[in-house]
């Protein structure tokens, strides 16, 4: 069977919230611990896709840093994952300017998420992906046709030059559910919220966690029922608890609706959110205490800053040298 290479990308944002952590780093961090020996993970951070929207002045280089730490906290190993910067892998801008000029227009405009002309977005997608000819791409629901597009752009590029360099990637769909914000429970849980308690950092201390947790918007019924239309809040801390307790789709875990049928069915909603607000610290502790050690370690996060993009290199130059011979550069 032809190797197994997983890719993997992730804004540098800032600190991870619960729903990056539980929605995509947790998995990935399982990913690697499945994987076999043969197997090849990257993990980039892809801070040229960071630059498309403003931001405050001054803290890219923090929030890059922080997400390296980050990712390290929940136990990717670089030993086993190439962790890197996508701006340290020029390869993977000179891939999307070259699958830019066979990409099929229709398809670009037709992408939900990019009516508003930001073209050059979903090709370097496809350029992160492509340039490490990467077999599976783990991506959230909502990032499906990112990856359908990065299957398009090959075959328009081997059909365009007659040959068969570039690789199409397969899905693996992370499992988990969407975390919803703790404040909307109609809204995902998100960085980008203006209200902090909103959602949990993977930094936010215990007494905060619990109580950003005790004062989550459920409704006015005081016991707990599964009704995940009716009462969003309540069904997203069930979602949580079945995330942290058993892991939802594994064996012995049970399913939010299971949990809110069953055990904590008819019991006060406090008793529901004092385990979850349990569960959530017993997970995230160890993260945030090797997170702040990481932080602290200047000269180690350097360095695997400067090998994981010696790795990504390697693996990139592979690629662009049977691509720029197709193309004849
Ligand atoms: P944000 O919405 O906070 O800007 P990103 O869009 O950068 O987060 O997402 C980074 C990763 O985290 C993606 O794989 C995405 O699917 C996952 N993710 C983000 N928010 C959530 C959430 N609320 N629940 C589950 N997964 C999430
Ligand atoms: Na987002």
């Amino acid at each position: 069977p032809p190797q197994k290479i997983i890719f993997s990308g992730i804004q540098p944002t800032g600190v991870p919230h619960l729903g990056n952590y539980l929605g995509a780093l947790h998995h990935w961090k399982r990913m690697q611990d499945e994987a076999e020996e043969s197997t090849r993970l990257f993990f980039s951070v892809v801070d040229l896709h960071a630059i498309t929207v403003p931001r405050p002045k001054g803290l890219l280089k923090q929030w890059k840093r922080e997400m390296v730490a980050a990712l390290l906290a929940i136990g990717l190993n670089p030993a086993q994952s190439t962790i890197f910067y996508q701006s340290m892998v020029p390869a993977h801008s000179e891939l999307q300017w070259i699958l830019s000029c066979t990409a099929s227009t229709g398809y670009l405009s037709r992408m939900t998420q990019w009516k508003h002309g930001l073209f050059s977005y979903p090709i370097l997608q496809a350029a992160d992906i492509l340039v490490h000819r990467a077999t599976h791409v783990p991506v959230g629901e909502d990032q499906r046709q990112h990856l359908e597009f990065a299957r398009e752009c090959v075959t328009n590029f081997n059909h365009a030059y007659g040959v068969s360099h570039l690789v199409a990637p397969s899905t693996i769909l992370s499992p988990a559910k969407r975390v919803m914000s703790l404040t909307n429970p109609l809204q995902k849980m998100s960085k980008s919220d203006p209200d902090p308690r909103s959602r949990i950092l993977l930094t936010d201390a215990a007494d905060v966690i619990t109580s950003k947790i005790k004062s989550s918007l459920t409704d006015s019924v005081n016991s707990v029922s599964w009704d995940p239309v009716g009462r969003p809040g309540v069904a997203n801390l069930l979602t949580l608890l079945s995330h942290l307790d058993g892991e939802e789709g594994r064996k012995g875990g049970r399913t939010a609706a299971e949990l809110g049928e069953g055990e904590f069915a008819g019991k006060p909603l406090i008793d529901l959110k004092m385990r979850v607000a349990e569960l959530v610290n017993a997970e995230l502790q160890p993260v945030r205490e090797r997170f702040h050690e990481f932080m602290a370690q200047e000269e180690h996060l350097d360095s695997v800053i400067r090998d994981g993009a010696m790795k990504a290199r390697e693996s990139a130059e592979n690629t662009m040298k049977d691509v720029r011979e197709a193309v004849e550069l």
